[in-house]
Formats: structure tokens, sequence, C-alpha cells
């Protein structure tokens, strides 16, 4: 069963280059509500510990020092179909595959530096908006 909300990242590489503002109007423009929302900078340990899915794959090492090597904005999302429109409205993983009009299209540098992350399913939406936010940090 499909639950109405998701989690991002807006990633370092996009926070540095001040499009966090950009990306932040088309999430909303696609009717995504903001329910919680922090600027905060993960440690190399954090981050790990937030991609610990992915610590057999061959970028996981680049991946960590990357998430941490400067700020980030967590947001969890409330839209029905959260996860499926939003990872819609990002595109693909690597830019280069994503389609035209997508975030990645617009704001991502590469496979690693891709501006955004979104949660691939409900259960990780609930994990990682966990990891950032406790209750009284939400929207009700
Ligand atoms: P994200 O959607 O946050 O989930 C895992 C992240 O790992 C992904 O975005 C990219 O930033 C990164 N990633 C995935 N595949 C690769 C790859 N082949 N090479 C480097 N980084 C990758």
């Amino acid at each position: 069963m499909a639950t109405n909300r998701t989690f991002t990242m807006i990633k370092p590489d996009a926070f540095e280059a001040g499009n966090s503002g950009a990306i932040l109007k088309m999430i909303e423009e696609a009717g995504f509500k903001i329910v919680a929302m922090k600027a905060t900078q993960l440690t190399p340990q954090l981050a790990g510990k937030f991609y610990e899915v992915h610590k057999e794959r061959p970028f996981y090492a680049d991946l960590c020092t990357y998430m941490s090597s400067g700020p980030i904005v967590a947001v969890i999302l409330e839209k029905d179909n959260a996860v499926e429109d939003f990872r819609t409205l990002i595109g693909a993983t690597n830019p280069a595959n994503a389609a035209d009009g997508t975030i990645r299209k617009i704001f991502a540098k590469s496979i690693e530096a891709n501006a955004v992350h979104g949660s691939d399913s409900d259960e990780n939406a609930s994990i990682e908006g966990a990891f950032f936010f406790s209750m009284a940090e939400r929207v009700a």
C-alpha cells in the first residue's frame, strides 16, 4: 500500500551551488508539502550509517566522503503516492539518463553529485525520515 510521505536530501553539490531554493520551489510546485526540514552537515560516520545499504558497493567510501563534504538540506515531504511521484520528479540516478525537466537533469553534476536523494520505498522513507527528525520536529 502506498503511503503519502517520502524523504529527500538536497546534496552538497546543489547546496553549495545555491540551488536549494530553486529545487524546493520545483518540489512544492509539483504538489509536495514540507512536513519537516533542516539544513545540517553529516559526519562521514553518519553518512555511512545513512547509506549502509550500499556498504558493499564500490562507490560507498567515496559516497560517504562526498555526502559529508558540505551542508545538506533534509526534508520530509507529503503527497499522495509520494515515493513514486518524487522519484519521477527527480529523474534517474545518473543525470545523463535523467528525463528532461527532472531535478537531476537540471541540477545534478554527476552520478555521485546528483543534487538530491529520494527514498526508494515507503519503508525506507520512514526509516530515513526518522534518521533526521524526531516526532516533535515534524508537522503533525
Ligand atoms: P541516491 O539516490 O542518494 O542513492 C545512493 C547514491 O549513491 C546515489 O544517489 C548516488 O549519489 C550514489 N551512486 C549510485 N550509483 C553510483 C555509482 N555507480 N557511482 C557513484 N555513485 C553512485
